[in-house]
């Protein structure tokens, strides 16, 4: 037995603790704030971002850019709000001048964020753009092509739309996406009929 592991079961508070002491990659490093995550911690519904933006990184929050406005309003559109969902990123600290996280990073950070999974115990995921999908659905997702479809992962139905940024670069994007918005409505409604 190891004297030192740590055998309690986890926790929020163990587990946002231990989150941000980690050193695993370089974006630790230049990093102003952690944004772990946030959101209702029993959510049905987890939505699953990218990276923190430049004003995640100073507030610590996911998700209250510009971006973040607009997800608020999809959020809206289809009757939910913050305190109904949890809503966190692939990686935790803010890459470089908003660049893709990089494989190595990606990878270092995905412990967190299976361990807030599993503390959630969400029944649908969502995915926000194509690096969230491509890390759980399949490598070599499709976003133009399959945004909207619903995939198993790990026993859970799972979707992923439109990135809400790529929805503010390309507007002509927003009719599609609020066609799987209301197909979210749909899930989210059987769940409870
Ligand atoms: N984009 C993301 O993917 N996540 C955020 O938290 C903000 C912008």
């Amino acid at each position: 037995m190891d004297f030192f592991k740590d055998d309690t079961p986890d926790s929020w508070e163990k587990l946002r603790a231990e989150c941000a002491r980690c050193s695993a990659c370089q974006l630790g490093a230049t990093r102003r704030n952690l944004v772990f995550g946030v959101g209702n911690e029993t959510a049905d519904v987890m939505f699953i971002g990218e990276g923190p933006g430049e004003q995640e990184d100073i507030q610590g929050e996911p998700f209250v850019g510009p971006a973040g406005k607009l997800l608020d309003v999809m959020l809206e559109l289809i009757d939910l709000d913050r305190t109904q969902v949890y809503i966190a990123n692939i990686v935790k600290c803010r890459p470089p001048r908003n660049r893709d996280p990089l494989p190595d990073e990606q990878a270092a950070c995905m412990g967190w964020l299976t361990r807030q999974i599993d503390l959630v115990q969400p029944k649908l995921l969502v995915f926000l753009g194509r690096i969230a999908a491509q890390v759980f659905i399949k490598p070599d997702f499709r976003i133009t092509r399959e945004h909207g479809q619903w995939f198993d992962v790990d026993g859970r139905r799972a979707m992923a739309i439109y990135h809400p940024s790529a929805l503010l670069r390309d507007p002509s994007k927003r009719p599609e996406t609020f066609v799987d918005l209301k197909s979210l409505q749909r899930e989210i409604k059987n769940l409870y009929d």
